[in-house]
């Protein structure tokens, strides 16, 4: 199987974590989302522990809340002792509603609003991560006008590729996020900030992208951003306390992808991070990450029953489910691979080779072509894997379609924690 939390049971049906997701789509209903929380919490731990092993013990992952951002992920995190990183108001709001603590909250975002920003800083958030000198001077007009010093990291654009697809790339000089260094902006962006009164400018952030498979462009990451602030000591003195590498770490979806070892990834950034410090004699900062995709994404299946299968004479055939892209978009927005498996007959020979399509008014609305399956009928269950990070969290109400609920599993029990959104749901906001 492709992560060690998936199995088949004695009744050829797909267990997750140990429990059988066939029963649990009759119990629940499909289509349903599944989240292994063992999973997340053993994520949690090997960051929490390699980060404090190999970089320093000060060093934090931070959870990027936008890969699944619900009450019951946040109460979680809050447990496992993770701080979390939110783009949005909503996911602030969220996760103050689930008892976080804002002090272990940091905000990111490229256009934060002035409401945004007042919102948070009324919440006591702990971090800014500031993009930009229009949000710096209107985080400054706040923090002035309640008295307070405000907490800053400087979102820097270090000018990196890491090869992975276009539209999750951040870290290049053109990107709409952060101030480049090559451009002189980051410098810039460094001086006002320090000008400005309310602000405690605490350190740096960069994120260069997602889906990374290998530590070199997080050693390669580390080398420019830690470059940019040995430049800034010895031109004004400046010593960061904090350097925040951003998320990106990699995860598998399909049997060809690599395999990626969180710990031994972290323990050769670390290595690499301390030999810059010794060269450069620059104090190890506190080291922060924010894996969001890696935290999450093998936790997650989604279930979902089979309507027809339709072969068109010469051409192809489909399996036409009860979900698709409004409850994952990611194969229609950006070509992402999957695997597919029947979770009633999982230990079947999958020789049928289909597209699985979704419910959607739309050609595009599928979840992948030319995928394998054992020849499925109508009432079969089809178990998506690996689609714990940006489902949910991207879900739509296209077409007025409800969305999921969430069933998470510990050591094989299941308990609901998001209910299915219902029709009324749907027009509260409706007059
Ligand atoms: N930090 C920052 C500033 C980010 O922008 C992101 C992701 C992360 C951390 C977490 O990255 P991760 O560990 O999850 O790779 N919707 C896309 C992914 C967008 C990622 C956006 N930023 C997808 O479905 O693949």
């Amino acid at each position: 199987m492709l992560h060690s939390n998936l199995s088949v049971n004695e009744n050829h049906h797909l267990t997750l974590c140990g429990a059988d997701t066939a029963e649990l789509a009759k119990k629940y209903g499909t289509p349903l989302y599944l989240l292994d929380e063992t999973r997340v919490r053993e994520k949690c731990r090997t960051y929490q522990r390699a980060m404090k092993t190999y970089f320093s013990p000060e060093a934090r992952p931070l959870y990027a809340s936008k890969a699944l951002s619900f009450k019951g992920i946040y109460r979680l995190a809050k447990e496992e002792g993770m701080a979390v990183d939110v783009v949005s108001p909503g996911e602030l709001y969220i996760a103050l509603s689930a008892g976080m603590n804002p002090a272990d909250i940091y905000f990111h975002g490229n256009a934060k609003t002035m409401a945004d920003i007042r919102y948070a800083m009324d919440a006591g958030i702990g971090y800014f991560v500031a993009d930009n000198k229009t949000e710096l001077a209107r985080i400054s007009d706040y923090a002035k006008e309640k008295g307070i010093m405000q907490k800053v990291l400087l979102r820097i654009t270090p000018g990196i590729d890491p090869h992975t697809f276009d539209a999750v790339n951040t870290g290049k000089v053109d990107s709409k996020f952060g101030s480049a260094i090559a451009t002189g902006q980051a410098e810039e962006i460094f001086n006002y900030a320090r000008s400005q009164a309310g602000i405690e400018l605490c350190g740096f952030h960069c994120h260069i992208g997602s889906q990374i498979f290998d530590e070199k462009p997080f050693c390669d990451a580390a080398d420019l951003m830690l470059t940019f602030m040995v430049g800034l000591r010895d031109k004004y003195g400046y010593t960061a306390k904090v350097l925040n590498l951003g998320g990106g770490i990699g995860v598998r979806y399909v049997e060809s992808d690599p395999y990626i070892d969180i710990d031994d990834t972290l323990r050769l950034v670390g290595a690499h991070l301390h030999k810059i410090c010794e060269e450069t004699g620059y104090p190890m900062p506190q080291i922060l990450m924010e894996p969001g995709r890696s935290l999450v994404a093998d936790a997650g299946v989604t279930l979902y029953e089979v309507q027809n299968v339709k072969t068109i004479t010469g051409y192809k055939s489909y399996a036409a489910i009860d979900g698709g892209m409004t409850d994952n978009p990611r194969y229609a927005l950006y070509g992402s691979k999957y695997t597919v498996l029947l979770a009633n007959r999982a230990d079947e020979e999958a020789d049928f080779t289909c597209t699985v399509a979704g419910r959607c008014c739309e050609s595009g609305d599928l979840i992948g072509e030319n995928m394998l399956l054992p020849k499925p009928n109508a009432g079969d269950i089809l178990a998506v894997l690996v689609t714990g990070a940006y489902n949910y969290a991207m879900a739509s109400n296209y077409n007025c379609i409800p969305k999921l609920p969430i069933v998470m599993i510990a050591d094989g029990k299941d308990t609901l924690a998001v209910r299915r959104e219902t029709y009324e749901d749907m027009i509260a906001c409706q007059l």
